[in-house]
Formats: structure tokens, C-alpha cells, sequence
């Protein structure tokens, strides 16, 4: 049995029938004895670590209501400054996971695959990259999420296009899973509903950027979908939450430990982030950079992670026997439009409007659009990427508030980015918007995002690190 390590002061005693309803919840401490949450909270407080029977009980606790905001809360920011050790995160996960159902897929030939983002500005990737790796064979159930913070999400970009559900019932997905190999959907009720509380707490109590609290968060809904392998992209830069290589290797560390931990077979790339990735940033207008990928053009890094990560799930499926192998079969799955008609199916079979493939002039379009020029002239030193995707919020295009309403035909097309040079009063970014309350903030902020010197800046590349 395990060594309780509890703060010294005294366990509340042990409860027996009778006088269990004079606490309202109690956690199960795994010897016959019972905690209160508050119990919890200070035995985290204090820098000990929770029994695993504490840590199940939390997380079913709270999922079902019994223990209240205002106290796990409380615990967020306990773990936020103390941590979980390994086991503690481990158990913490996987009690995430088990707080709802977990999909299973292992019966599937090939074995099923995903990728996730940490999130950036511009991270259109897994729209091209999931139907070039179904186009491919693959078998992808991808679960998205929505834009968080200055990031936007995948779900929110599907839904640019007209139709286009991301809310299915389970018996639908399977179908469409049988028959394209490929869906895209949100997290639902039953997947990971843990972590859909905490992480909405999270979010109102300054508890997000803690590496175990995401690790446990992203892990919790990607092993619930039953998937055999999966890649990790961690992004680093100033349009990333992790803002350092450090602390992007510890998260990609933490991540893939989760998932090899688990029986999933995990790998992560760090990515740069410290300009948008590609050339368009906002829900519709990346689904139409998305069609320039899938046509075989597009900008070269989207294009080049696509390969890459491509390549990556295309071995973990054991499709491909090696990754010069899985590159090869994604750039011809671009190249011969086979990608591309995965998509439209897949968007057919989701209720959008699959006419957008053909003619993107019918995805929503902003009102107007005003350039954002070079204050002088030089080249571009760096650009503060997570003010752009703040920017694009405050027109609208992402949320500041959980209820906010996005509109899609916000964005920005980068004209000019690092290492580029440029004249006084050149464009560097074409702001696209239709509500006109805070362009001149949004115009500003995006304007004082680039900083433009006279030496060429020391490049950085896409791919920066693999961990396996
Ligand atoms: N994405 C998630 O799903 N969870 C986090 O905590 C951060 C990013």
C-alpha cells in the first residue's frame, strides 16, 4: 500500500454511517478513512501529493456536481503553484477520462490516429492534414476544440462553412468513420465531461498555463477517443502559450509521457510560432488556405507540416513502413486531388455545404478590408503574433467570452512577415472585418505587433525539435 503523505495536521476522522451526512462530500482515501475536499485542498496547498483514490473522487465529484466551483477552483490554483508528481498526473488523467465514455476503435484496420495543436494564430492544420491521412488509408476520429484565448480552434473553422455540424451523435460518427475513415467533431457530453468542467473553471480563474493542468486536459480527451496513436504538435513563440523552448520540451515531455504511459503510442514535434502560420488567420479564410493545400499549392510551411506530420500518423497506422515513405504518400495524396475529394465528402457527410470545394466564394466573406502598413523601412525583426490573433478577436473573429458569437469572414492576410524586407508604407497585413467598434484598436494593436529593424533577424526553423 501506498504511504499517505499528508500535511501534519490531523485527518479528519474516520466517518462512519450517521455522521457522513454532516459533510456534504467526502473523498475515499483508499485506507478506510475520509477527507474533506477542504482536506484536499490544503494537503496540496501545503505541497504534498493526494492519494489516488482522493484524486478519483475529485474528479467524479466535481463532474457530478457534488463539490463546487468555488473549491475546485481553490485546488486548480494549489496545483497550479505545487504541481502533480508523475503517478499524481497519471491518475489524474486517467480518472479525466474515465469521468465519461471512452470510443474505441482498436477493431479497426489500420489502427486509428489523431494529431493535436497546443494552438497558435493561423493553425489551420488539421483541416488539410485529416482527410490527406484518411485519403491515405488512415482511419483519423478527430476531436477538436474551439479557439481559446488569443488561438483559434478547428471547430470554429469548420463551422465557416455553411452546414457544416461538428455536434454529431456517436451512432452517426460511426457510420461516417466506416464509410470515409475521417470525422471531425467537437468534444461531446460524454467525452472527457471532466475536463470540460474544469477546463471552462480554469479558464475564469487563471489556472490555464500550468504544463500538467494542460497536459492532463489535451491527454484526457485524445485518449478518450480510443485512438492507437497519435502526433503532437507543441507550438513555441510568441503566438504559442508556451513562449519558450524549455518550456515547450517539458510539455511535449509531459504529453508524450501521458500518452505512452497509457498504451497509446505518442509523438511530438515543437513547432515554431513566433509568426502566424501560413498566410491567412480567421475561421474562413483558413478554410480557404486549406483548399490551396489540398489543391497541392498553399504556402510552404502549412504544406510542410502537413508532410510532416502527415508522415507521422501515416507509420503510426502502420501504413507506412517509414516516414520518407508516409511523406511521399501524403504529397500524392495532394497532388492527385484525392485529399481534396475526402474533404468534400467529409464536409457532404456533415451536413456543410460541399459546393465551398469547388467555389470558396460562397464561405462567408467580412464586409471590408484595410490594409495595415510598414511604419518604416527595414526588415522585419519579429512579430508579436498572439497581439494579431487578439486583434482578430476584438473584430469578432474569435471570443472573448465563452457566449461571444464569432463571426467568420474575420481575419487577416499576413502580406509581409520575419525576415522580409519592406518600404515605408508598405502592407504588411489586409485586415478583413465588418463590425467597425474596435478596428482602430484592433488596427493598432496589429500595427505595433511588427518590429522592424535594419539587420536580417536570426531564422528560426519550422521544425525545431521531435520527441518521441
Ligand atoms: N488545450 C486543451 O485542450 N487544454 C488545455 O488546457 C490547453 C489547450
Amino acid at each position: 500500500m501506498r504511504a499517505l503523505k499528508l500535511r501534519p495536521v490531523p485527518m479528519p476522522p474516520t466517518i462512519t454511517a450517521g455522521t457522513v451526512d454532516t459533510w456534504p462530500f467526502l473523498l475515499a482515501t483508499g485506507i478506510g478513512r475520509y477527507m474533506r475536499i477542504l482536506d484536499a485542498i490544503v494537503t496540496k496547498r501545503d505541497g504534498f501529493s493526494l492519494p489516488d483514490d482522493v484524486i478519483r473522487s475529485i474528479l467524479s465529484g466535481y463532474t457530478s456536481g457534488e463539490i463546487p466551483d468555488y473549491q475546485m477552483s481553490a485546488l486548480l490554483m494549489a496545483i497550479f503553484f505545487r504541481g502533480l508528481n508523475t503517478h499524481e498526473l497519471a491518475i489524474w488523467t486517467d480518472a479525466m477520462i474515465h469521468s465519461g465514455q471512452r470510443m474505441d476503435w482498436r477493431e479497426l484496420t489500420p489502427r486509428a490516429v489523431d494529431k493535436h495543436s497546443t494552438g497558435g494564430v493561423g493553425d489551420k492544420i488539421s483541416l488539410p492534414l485529416a482527410p490527406a491521412v484518411a485519403a491515405c488509408g488512415s482511419v483519423v476520429p478527430m476531436v477538436s476544440g474551439r479557439g481559446l484565448g488569443h488561438t483559434g480552434g478547428t471547430l470554429d473553422k469548420l463551422e465557416s462553412i455553411p452546414g457544416f455540424n461538428v455536434r454529431l451523435p456517436m451512432e452517426r460518427c460511426t457510420e461516417i468513420i466506416h464509410q470515409l475513415g475521417l470525422v471531425l467533431i467537437g468534444q461531446t457530453e460524454q467525452i472527457a465531461p471532466a475536463d470540460k468542467k474544469i477546463y471552462a473553471l480554469r479558464d475564469a480563474s487563471g489556472t490555464v498555463e500550468n504544463i500538467q493542468l494542460i497536459s492532463s486536459s489535451i491527454m484526457s480527451k485524445k485518449l478518450a477517443e480510443g485512438i492507437s496513436g497519435l502526433v503532437l504538435d507543441v507550438k513555441v513563440g510568441s503566438g504559442a502559450f508556451m513562449k519558450t523552448l524549455p518550456d515547450a520540451e517539458q510539455l511535449a515531455r509531459t504529453l508524450t509521457g501521458i500518452g505512452n504511459s497509457m498504451g497509446c503510442t505518442t509523438i511530438a514535434h515543437i513547432t515554431r510560432m513566433d509568426r502566424p502560420l501560413g498566410k491567412k488567420v480567421g475561421n474562413a479564410l483558413e478554410v480557404k488556405e486549406t483548399l490551396e493545400v489540398l489543391r497541392g499549392e498553399g504556402p510552404e510551411d502549412v504544406r510542410e507540416l502537413v508532410l510532416t506530420l502527415g508522415a507521422e500518423m501515416l507509420v503510426l497506422s502502420k501504413i507506412s513502413p517509414d516516414l520518407a515513405d508516409g511523406r511521399q504518400k501524403i504529397h500524392t495524396s495532394l497532388a492527385n486531388g484525392t485529399a481534396l475529394q475526402k474533404f468534400q465528402q467529409l464536409i457532404e457527410a456533415q451536413g456543410g455545404d460541399p459546393h465551398i470545394v469547388d467555389n470558396p466564394q460562397l464561405l462567408p466573406k467580412s464586409a471590408a478590408q484595410t490594409s495595415i502598413v510598414a511604419k518604416r523601412s527595414g526588415i522585419i525583426q519579429s512579430i508579436h503574433t498572439s497581439q494579431l490573433g487578439i486583434a482578430c478577436c476584438l473584430l469578432g473573429g474569435g471570443r472573448s467570452k465563452a457566449d461571444d458569437i464569432i463571426d467568420p469572414g474575420v481575419g487577416m492576410e499576413i502580406t509581409h512577415t520575419i525576415g522580409d524586407s519592406v518600404q515605408q508604407g508598405e502592407e504588411l497585413v489586409k485586415i478583413h472585418f465588418t463590425d467597425t467598434s474596435r478596428l482602430a484598436e484592433a488596427c493598432q494593436m496589429t500595427t505595433n505587433a511588427f518590429t522592424i529593424g535594419d539587420e536580417p533577424p536570426t531564422p528560426i526553423p519550422l521544425l525545431i525539435g521531435r520527441i518521441v
